[in-house]
């Protein structure tokens, strides 16, 4: 099986990349990673493995997200990327873009979907008296964090958790779930 060309987005830190990276097997290969943000942490970790990473950064392009996405499709396409894998990507994709790379754009969102979609999960969950908490590896459509679920991982929340516990604790539960996903996505696509 040749490896699918995966570019990972990014926004920061990319905890979730380094996963990814560390997980790389027969399945995919990160090809690719591309943050909106230029100091974010997470391209250095890409750069230490040798893998190209590129700043794109969103400010120069004002309100015009379209052309931003314009630029960034035509680096995916100039790179051959075969999927497009968020990771703390904060940045909203246009219609434009999701249609693009529909059935292979995919993001992470910590909470069990479809509880908790958009911000401040953590502390919804726990303001909701949830008793487990996790992450969910999705398609991205174009209703934010609505896309058919590829894998979910949980975890109880404990008496004494704050957002901060909980956000720590579920990361290493995302770094365990998203290379399983994306694995899985790469071996099913053609
Ligand atoms: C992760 O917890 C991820 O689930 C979340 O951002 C964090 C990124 O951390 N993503 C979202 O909230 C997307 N809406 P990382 O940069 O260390 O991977």
């Amino acid at each position: 099986m040749t490896k699918k060309r995966v570019a990972v987005l990014i926004s920061g830190r990319g905890s979730n990349l380094q996963a990814l990276l560390d997980a790389e097997q027969d399945a995919y290969e990160i090809a690719l990673v591309v943050s909106n943000v230029p100091d974010a942490a997470g391209l250095d970790r890409a750069r230490e493995r040798g893998v190209e990473a590129i700043a794109l950064d969103h400010k120069p392009y004002g309100k015009d997200r379209a052309a931003f996405e314009r630029d960034l499709d035509a680096l995916l396409i100039e790179r051959r990327i075969e999927i497009v894998a968020l990771a703390g990507f904060m940045r909203v994709l246009t219609p434009y873009f999701v249609r693009a790379w529909a059935g292979r754009l995919i993001n992470i969102h910590p909470s069990l979907l479809p509880k908790f979609p958009g911000t401040k999960t953590h502390e919804r969950a726990l303001a909701a008296g949830e008793t487990e908490h996790g992450a969910t590896v999705h398609l991205v459509v174009e209703e934010v964090d609505a896309g058919e679920i590829i894998g979910q991982a949980s975890m109880p929340i404990l008496p004494g958790d704050t957002p901060e516990t909980l956000a720590e604790r579920l990361l290493a539960v995302e770094h365990a779930l998203y290379p399983r996903c994306l694995a899985k996505l790469a071996a099913h696509l053609a």
